[in-house]
């Protein structure tokens, strides 16, 4: 059965911690759908909202028991209510997601307010948040000063009463990420915000080991996918320059 927003909730009341994990394709989505990860984001780092509603598409299709979340890329829902409505619809109508994901407080709780009012659940994402890197002045860790903490500390409750069924905690000091879960109801999913979070989600680039860049220091590697395809292109490519490859057993015959 498709896990549903509901289920988020009832897993944080029984104490049951969660995973979620980006996917981007079908193929990758089919594997973490087998694998029993629950909650798939097609992350915003893939693009602008066509490229997001084309992949989360293939996501939805390759995944029929996780709840897929769409992240609202940049400017998707910046300038206005009626730009986030729509593109919180498109994800919906077009690609058949599950729920949108938007970053930061401020006004972001008042559009978290009208989407879930018509039926489009929404997942908070506040801290570290991505979009806000400029002015962030880099990615720096969020919430260290009393100030900062209680700021997030408000976000996090204001999108729970806008109606919010999860918040992304990203980036922050595990102690502030343990108050925020303790004061919401709804399940907080950390990423560099502690252990204390009802779940935890991680890019599957770096969880597979696929990202060839600096990987921070909140990230476990599970695998070395990356070193795993350049070994085996790299033979493919030498097997068939040598003959190698293909064999007999790779031919068909005439009839
Ligand atoms: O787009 C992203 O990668 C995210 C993280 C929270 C996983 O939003």
């Amino acid at each position: 059965m498709t896990t549903n927003v509901r289920d988020l909730r009832k897993w944080k009341t029984e104490g049951k911690k969660f995973t979620m994990l980006t996917a981007y394709d079908y193929t990758t989505a089919r594997w973490l759908d087998q694998a029993g990860i629950p909650v798939l984001l097609v992350g915003d780092s893939l693009g602008k909202m066509d490229d997001m509603i084309r992949h989360a598409g293939a996501v939805v299709r390759g995944a029929p028991n996780a709840l897929i979340v769409g992240d609202m890329p940049f400017m998707a829902y910046h300038a206005s209510a009626e730009d986030a409505i729509r593109n919180a619809g498109r994800f919906l109508q077009e690609a058949r997601v599950h729920a949108v994901k938007m970053e930061g407080g401020g006004r972001v709780i008042g559009y978290t307010k009208q989407l879930t009012a018509m039926g489009i659940p929404v997942m908070g994402h506040l801290g570290l948040t991505p979009t806000f890197v400029n002015q962030f002045g880099g990615y720096r860790v969020q919430g260290r000063s009393d100030e900062a903490a209680e700021q997030i500390l408000d976000d996090a409750k204001a999108l729970e009463e806008a109606g919010a069924f999860a918040v992304v905690l990203e980036g922050i000091p595990s102690p502030l990420g343990q108050r925020v879960t303790e004061v919401l109801s709804v399940p907080t999913i950390g990423i560099g915000a502690g252990p204390h979070c009802d779940a935890q989600v991680l890019v599957i680039q770096d969880v597979l080991g696929l990202n060839p860049d600096h990987v921070a220091k909140f990230v476990r590697q599970y695998a070395k996918l990356g070193e795993a395809i350049e070994a085996a292109a790299r033979q493919f490519d030498k097997d068939v320059r040598s003959g190698a490859f293909p064999t007999p057993e790779h031919e068909y015959s005439a009839r």
